[in-house]
């Protein structure tokens, strides 16, 4: 794992910006996967800024790691409205070639299936990643096996508490939601970890420590992983000395 220590959120946005601005001029058509939640806000305002210097998205075809079950995709706390608003909708990427899971849909088992699907007539050559203070990637919670493919999950409370920082109250946090599983997440040519803020550090010091993988801290899991870079914030990178 190659980790470059940057000093803030800021600065961590820029320099992902950078590295996938990078990788799309090498390969054009290339397939990028993309999470949400407050860690990659920052890159995707960079992502923004670097195709007014041009970084063109044409051609490119995205998939997201997850989304909530039970949410409209125009409910604000959507991840559908989430990708739209803050990445999407200002940049030059043709719609068809986004993807997320449909957490609405009526049939969430075949939805799985098919979202599934659509990631293996893929490859995904660079997947953005945050972390979850409990090691989770996507929403793959501890406990998920290594092995899993998208798929349903009940959220711990623990994320459903650091999440409703973006609902008006606990409650309304969905219980469950739709996320890539670890096989999926693992099967991409390359992955960016982005780690910024206090309330990682004790996950970032874990991970960075961790000599056995064990499915009870998912993170743990990129240990294996050929192609791994971590972009970490101080903050984050307080507990590593
Ligand atoms: C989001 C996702 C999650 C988040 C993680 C950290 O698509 O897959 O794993 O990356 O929960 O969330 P933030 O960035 O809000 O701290």
């Amino acid at each position: 794992m190659n980790i470059i220590k940057v000093e803030d959120y800021e600065e961590m946005g820029l320099l992902a910006a950078e590295y996938v601005s990078k990788k799309i001029q090498d390969k054009p058509e290339m397939t990028l996967g993309l999470a949400t939640g407050s860690t990659p806000k920052s890159t995707y305002k960079h992502l923004i800024e670097a195709q007014k210097k041009g970084t063109s998205f044409k051609h490119i075809t995205t998939f997201n790691l997850d989304e909530y079950v039970g949410l409209k995709l125009n409910d604000p706390n959507s991840y559908h409205f989430y990708m739209n608003e803050f990445f999407f909708r200002h940049i030059d990427i043709p719609r068809e070639n986004t993807h997320l899971p449909n957490g609405h849909s009526r049939n969430i088992g075949q939805e799985c299936e098919e979202y599934d699907k659509k990631i293996k007539g893929h490859t995904i050559d660079l997947q953005i990643l945050g972390i979850g203070a409990n090691g989770h990637i996507g929403f793959n919670e501890p406990g998920t096996s290594f092995e899993s493919n998208t798929h349903v999950v009940k959220l711990a409370d623990s994320t459903r508490k650091a999440n409703a920082r973006f609902f008006s109250s606990l409650e309304e946090v969905p219980t469950h939601a739709i996320t890539m599983g670890i096989a999926s997440i693992m099967s991409s040519k390359e992955i960016l970890l982005l780690v910024s803020g206090e309330a990682k550090s004790e996950a970032l010091e874990r991970l960075l420590s961790v000599e056995e993988l064990n499915e009870s801290f998912p993170a743990s899991i990129l240990k294996s992983h050929p192609h791994v870079t971590i972009i970490a914030d101080k903050e984050a990178l307080m507990g590593t000395g």
